[in-house]
């Protein structure tokens, strides 16, 4: 499984999503409640843009006059006939395990912890096609190592 740098944290803030393509895949990220959840932006029903549809959360009710909402933004519904997908599992509301669409995992790591390649050039640069010659450095009990 190939990782893809989506953007930094702060270009997708609490409450946003944003479509990427991956692989030929169109998904969609979503920051909710600042983690981060993605799914397959194609509806399994007819082929819809998923994730171009509005989040809401659950609604329930043990009765008339008493209802309860939660899981704010963790539900997707789709922009041409409303079916609702878990952002969380990608599974369907109305038939959990029998219709649902692709969720995928997300991480958010620190750019030291990508390969230097990996590392999308900051807003208004482009990546050069000169480089450096580069060395690994360790640091190991408080001493500075240079692995040349
Ligand atoms: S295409 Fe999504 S609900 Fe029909």
């Amino acid at each position: 499984m190939a990782r893809f740098i989506v953007c930094q944290t702060t270009e997708l803030p609490p409450g946003e999503k944003r479509i990427v393509d991956v692989a030929g895949r169109s998904i969609g990220v979503y920051n909710v409640g600042g983690e981060f959840l993605a799914i397959r932006n194609r509806c399994p029903h007819q082929g819809g843009p998923l994730c171009e549809g509005v989040t809401l959360g659950e609604l329930a009710s043990d009765g008339p006059g008493d209802y309860r909402h939660s899981r704010a933004g963790e539900i997707v519904r789709c922009p041409w006939h409303a079916w609702e997908f878990d952002l969380r599992t990608g599974a369907s509301w109305f038939d959990p395990v029998r219709r649902r669409v692709r969720a995928y995992e997300v991480d958010v790591v620190d750019a030291v912890d990508l390969p230097a390649n990996e590392v999308p050039p900051r807003p208004g640069m482009v990546r050069g096609p000169y480089t450096a010659e580069t060395v690994p450095v360790t640091v190991a009990d408080r001493y500075v190592v240079l692995d040349a």
